[in-house]
């Protein structure tokens, strides 16, 4: 085992154990340029408890970063607050490891756990239901069950006695640091990080985040720290964060428009840069996002707090362009809201992208501001001024939408 990991403290008693991942890019089709970390925390109590693991190529740092602080062996509980794998992955070896004597998750956790590990986990971990409140000696941990933030079996601890709350993959971000707070860290990464990561893991459980977001403060917790399973801890900026996620969730759009396409003989591509005009024109923020140069979670990023979304294909062989199929599916699982909408493209003879697009844009529930323009081979002037006009009107109605 590798023995030069420290633990983090985070305050009296507690500390940061987890894992830095400075590889990763690609976090199940979300590009992860930062890199992540996947944290775990150690609970210096009378029964010494660790909450959450890592994913399974970390375990020897997590466990190096126990031994920093104490004897793995001396942990008695174990806490998953939640089972995908980068935090679960390693957990039946450390439980192995540590022969905790008490292992807890929440109903639907343990049954997520056997599925994923089936007889290495069988009958070792206790079932905790919403509300419940467990005995650490002289602290205590309190849970919430999150079902679908973001799998059914999440759920949240909070220790009163710190005033910490463990909240899971809630408040996250995909960020490789050793900086281990959220006051340590430049603004602006803060922002684009958390909000990448709501877009791309969070955004279709909106409704449940204001659920929780209300939960919250009628429990009397009193939260001076907000520890995630990845990125930083929040202490300097819990209303920041929280302003965020109010407003994410409440999906309310932004003068702002997001213009999506692919190309081939570069067509689609001059439409796509007329319609960019037309929206600018009109005052609206407007983001021209090729999908050769774009990452399909980037796009998603962009139309997190956009009123617009502009999509826009070639056809090919009878269809659109394959990477437009890939972001579009990619979003309409991410259940974006409170879009306006329109489709574009050229073609060499049968023509279907446009309304290919428009069906897509209908399943996602995008509202449909015109019919979508359509050209055959190359644009004249008069098209593209049919494509400026477009964005134009899009920027007039989006304005009217946000009054
Ligand atoms: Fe960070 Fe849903 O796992």
């Amino acid at each position: 085992m590798e023995t030069h990991f420290n633990a983090v403290k985070i305050t009296d008693e507690v500390y940061w154990v987890g894992a830095i991942d400075w590889l990763i890019r690609d976090f199940h089709g979300y590009a992860t340029n930062r890199g992540s970390t996947y944290n775990a925390y150690l609970i210096m109590a009378d029964d010494i408890t660790l909450i959450d693991t890592v994913k399974a190529p970390f375990r020897d740092e997590m466990m190096s970063r126990i031994g920093s602080v104490v004897d793995p062996k001396k942990i008695k509980i174990i806490v998953s607050n939640h089972s995908e794998m980068d935090h679960s992955g390693s957990l039946p070896e450390v439980i192995d490891l540590i022969g905790p004597e008490k292992v807890y998750a929440s109903v639907m956790g343990v049954k997520t756990l056997t599925d994923h590990f089936h007889e290495r986990i069988a009958g070792k971990v206790i079932p905790v239901k919403d509300g419940e409140t467990i005995s650490l000696g002289n602290m205590k941990l309190i849970f919430a069950e999150t079902r679908m933030l973001h799998w059914p079996d999440s759920m949240i601890a909070f220790l009163p006695e710190r005033s910490l709350l463990f909240s899971q993959d809630a408040f996250g971000m995909h960020l490789a640091s050793f900086e281990r707070f959220d006051d340590q860290i430049d603004e602006s990464i803060l922002d684009f990080e958390a909000g990448k990561y709501y877009a791309n893991i969070i955004m279709p459980y909106a409704g449940l985040v204001s659920k929780l977001l209300e939960r919250v403060p009628k429990t009397g917790w009193d939260i001076k720290l907000v520890a995630p399973d990845h990125g930083p801890v929040w202490r300097s900026k819990i209303p920041w964060i929280l302003s965020r996620y109010t407003r994410w969730a409440s999906g309310a759009p932004s003068d702002k428009a997001v213009v999506v396409y692919d190309t081939m003989w570069q067509s689609t591509a001059l439409m796509a840069r007329a319609i960019g005009e037309g929206l600018s024109a009109g005052g609206t923020l407007a983001k021209v996002m090729p999908m050769a140069a774009h990452h399909r979670s980037d796009v998603v990023t962009e139309i997190l707090n956009a009123g617009a979304l502009i999509v826009g294909s070639p056809t090919l062989n009878n269809n659109i362009f394959p990477t437009m199929a890939d972001a579009l599916v990619y979003l309409k699982g991410l259940r974006p809201t409170n879009l306006i909408g329109a489709a574009f493209g050229s073609y060499g003879w049968s023509g279907e992208s446009v309304a290919q697009l428009n069906g897509l844009l209908a399943e996602m529930k995008v509202e449909t501001i015109d019919e979508g323009i359509k050209v055959k081979n190359v644009p004249t002037v008069d098209d593209l001024a049919g494509c400026f006009a477009l964005g134009k009107k899009t920027s007039d109605i989006l304005k009217e939408r946000i009054k």
